[in-house]
């Protein structure tokens, strides 16, 4: 079965054509994120504005890499929230427009579903699973007993885990987006100089809170005392990292012993980074519960995940009808 996904929930013009669930065709993706950069942060009306210039042209590429017809089309998957409700609109419309005029099923797909099933895609699992989304928007914990059945255990209760690595390089004047760049600064610095303080919420809770770790930083950076040579900006952003990972390895094991799971599934943007990556492995792993990541295109906003996940459902009986509304705070 041939599935058309269309993603454009943030700033990610995206449209892929996948096979059966697993086998991606093609993968393509225009990124408004340079538009942005001078802000330092995604601005919702140049997002949507990028999405209709280019999701035509963006459709056009994927179905010539694919090497396939409009015609040969049989699901259309698309994302239809959480996300910025102009952007929703874009993808929503092309994928209603397409459904119409080919005749072929329309499947509505929840993005934080598809950044899982983006783990998914290479790997063959077992339900039941944990899983994490950590992006730029969102810092959520999934129980997840099969394709149907998602339950969130837990979420951030204000920024997210990207926001977080966003907003600690703009106090840093480091450039945006934020994530990559803490990264690399990261890497020359010393983990455990400055002691930021990590917000665990209880013993139990399963939810996130990162904006204590921003304020931490900006204090820590505002002392006059400290001079912002290159050694103290890769320990801070060394600290930084490590507080933000500490937290989000605490909360995933604690899901995973909670339910009793054996493998926790991650996606999302914040994921490429490798020292979250490790620690979530190094963490988990001694406790016998394996881990899946997406491969790196898979990891940020795409139309793969989605074209993917579609699929799953539609099997299931899961199918949309012209009615479809964008809802920007989708739950599951
Ligand atoms: O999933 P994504 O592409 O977009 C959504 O937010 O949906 O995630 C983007 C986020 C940004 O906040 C970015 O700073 C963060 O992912 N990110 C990273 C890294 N690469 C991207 N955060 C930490 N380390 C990275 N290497
Ligand atoms: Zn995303």
């Amino acid at each position: 079965m041939l599935v058309l996904g269309i993603e454009t929930s943030c700033d990610e013009t995206a449209v892929s054509l996948v096979e059966n669930g697993r086998k991606i065709l093609s993968n393509e993706v225009a990124s408004s994120l340079h538009l942005h950069k001078k802000y330092g942060g995604v601005v919702p009306e140049i997002a949507t504005r990028h999405h209709v210039e280019l999701i035509n042209y963006v459709l056009a590429r994927a179905l010539d890499k694919a090497k396939v017809k409009l015609s040969d089309i049989d699901l259309i998957s698309v994302v239809y929230g959480p996300g910025l409700v102009g952007a929703l609109l874009i993808g929503v419309s092309l994928a209603k427009a397409l459904s119409l005029s080919l005749n072929v099923p329309l499947v509505g797909i929840n993005h934080l579903q598809a950044h899982l099933y983006a783990g998914l895609m290479q790997n063959s699992l077992r339900f039941p699973f944990v899983g994490l989304v950590v992006s730029g928007g969102h810092t959520t914990l999934f129980y997840v007993k099969d394709f149907l059945k998602w339950k969130i255990l837990g979420s951030t209760l204000d920024d997210a885990a990207g926001e977080a690595f966003d907003k600690a390089a703009k106090i840093l004047n480091l450039g945006y987006p934020g994530g990559p760049i803490i990264e690399k600064k990261a890497k020359g610095g010393c983990r455990d100089r400055i002691k930021f303080s990590r917000a665990y919420l209880g013993k139990e809770s399963l939810d996130f809170s990162f904006s204590g770790l921003k304020t931490a930083l900006l204090y820590y950076v505002k002392d006059k005392t400290i001079k912002k040579t290159g050694r103290e900006i890769a320990d801070i952003a060394a600290s930084f990292q490590e507080a933000a990972v500490d937290m989000l390895r605490e909360k995933a094991l604690r899901a995973c012993l909670f339910k009793r799971v054996k493998s926790f599934v991650v996606g999302g943007g914040v994921i490429m980074n490798r020292r979250l990556r490790e620690a979530l492995e190094e963490t988990l792993m001694s406790r016998g519960i394996a881990v899946h990541f997406p491969q790196s295109p898979l990891c940020q906003d795409n139309a793969a995940m989605v074209a993917g996940l579609g699929y799953q459902l539609y099997r299931r009986g899961i199918i949309s009808n012209l009615n479809l509304e964008v809802q920007p705070n989708l739950k599951t």
